[in-house]
């Protein structure tokens, strides 16, 4: 399987969200494939993660570890900048970061809990950081097949919410996917061979989800290694015919 449909010779990739859970998941994953030249990986502190230097330690230059808040435009644009000086395309820019229950957002279960600086701190990250990922690394995804997925959330469809709550994570997610399906419709007309997707990857056993794990039944919880497989491989088959759509990490369409 491809990394991404129609990949001649090998690719660079970017992953925002790196530093742990299921992107540090991805870069592991990305770092064995024969197909992938560079990874770069994003968080805040990437350069201090545990799990990126240990990356590093096993494939050197192949991973090259970037601090950068997503939720700070000026700083997306330096990332854009540092990429854009060593790297005329990138083939697959995964963008993994997400909050549920830290900085400052809140899993409400009530309106009670709903205020206004939870409902900004989600957007910020959710919503708002892997839209402006996408704006600034646009340059970099204008030519040749190129693809953007971005993780979202079941909980982000409105169609699907029988439980409530978790206010601010369902409506970042489900904006988000709004978003990118916008943004799907431009790309394909300034890059028919570019894809966005919209992926959940399952309820998957990291820091994200740890305080809810209670609730998931036996079974249910992946790994972030297979996690991690399940998206490559929708992202070596899902190409632009399937973009702007929002799939599950077994490739099933979720309704908006
Ligand atoms: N785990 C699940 O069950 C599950 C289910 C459905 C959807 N998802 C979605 O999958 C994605 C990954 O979740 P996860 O469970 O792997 O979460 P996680 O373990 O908490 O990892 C989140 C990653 O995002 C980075 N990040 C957070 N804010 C950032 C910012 N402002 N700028 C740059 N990087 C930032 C974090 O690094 P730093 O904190 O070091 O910056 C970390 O590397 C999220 O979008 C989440 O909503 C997860």
């Amino acid at each position: 399987m491809p990394l991404i449909p129609g990949l001649t010779g090998t690719a660079s990739v970017l992953v925002c969200g790196a530093s742990r859970g299921i992107g540090l998941a991805l870069c592991a994953a990305l770092l064995d494939r024969e197909d992938v030249a560079r990874v770069w990986a994003v968080s805040r502190q990437a350069t201090q993660a545990e799990g990126l230097r240990e990356l590093i330690g096993k494939h050197d230059q192949r991973l090259v570890p970037v601090d950068c808040d997503a939720r700070d435009e000026q700083a997306l644009g330096r990332l854009a900048a540092g990429v854009t000086a060593s790297c005329p395309h990138l083939h697959l820019v995964l963008s993994t970061l997400g909050i549920l229950h830290q900085d400052g957002a809140k899993a409400e279960k009530s309106l009670a809990q709903l205020d206004l600086a939870g409902l900004q701190a989600s957007f910020a990250s959710n919503t708002f950081a892997p839209i402006l990922l996408l704006k600034h690394l646009l340059p970099l995804l204008r030519k040749e097949p190129a693809t953007f997925a971005a993780l979202s959330a079941r909980v982000g469809s409105i169609g699907d919410n029988r439980l409530g709550g978790w206010y601010s994570y369902r409506a970042s997610k489900a904006a988000l996917n709004q978003l990118l399906h916008t943004a799907s419709i431009e790309l394909k007309r300034l890059n028919p061979a570019a894809t966005v997707l919209i992926l959940h990857p399952g309820t998957t056993d990291t820091e994200l989800s740890r305080p809810f794990q209670g609730n998931v039944p036996e079974g249910k919880l992946f790994q972030t290694d297979f996690a991690a497989r399940c998206l490559l491989e929708l992202t070596g088959r899902l190409g632009p015919a399937d973009s702007g759509s929002f799939r599950g990490w077994d490739g099933e369409r979720i309704e908006w």
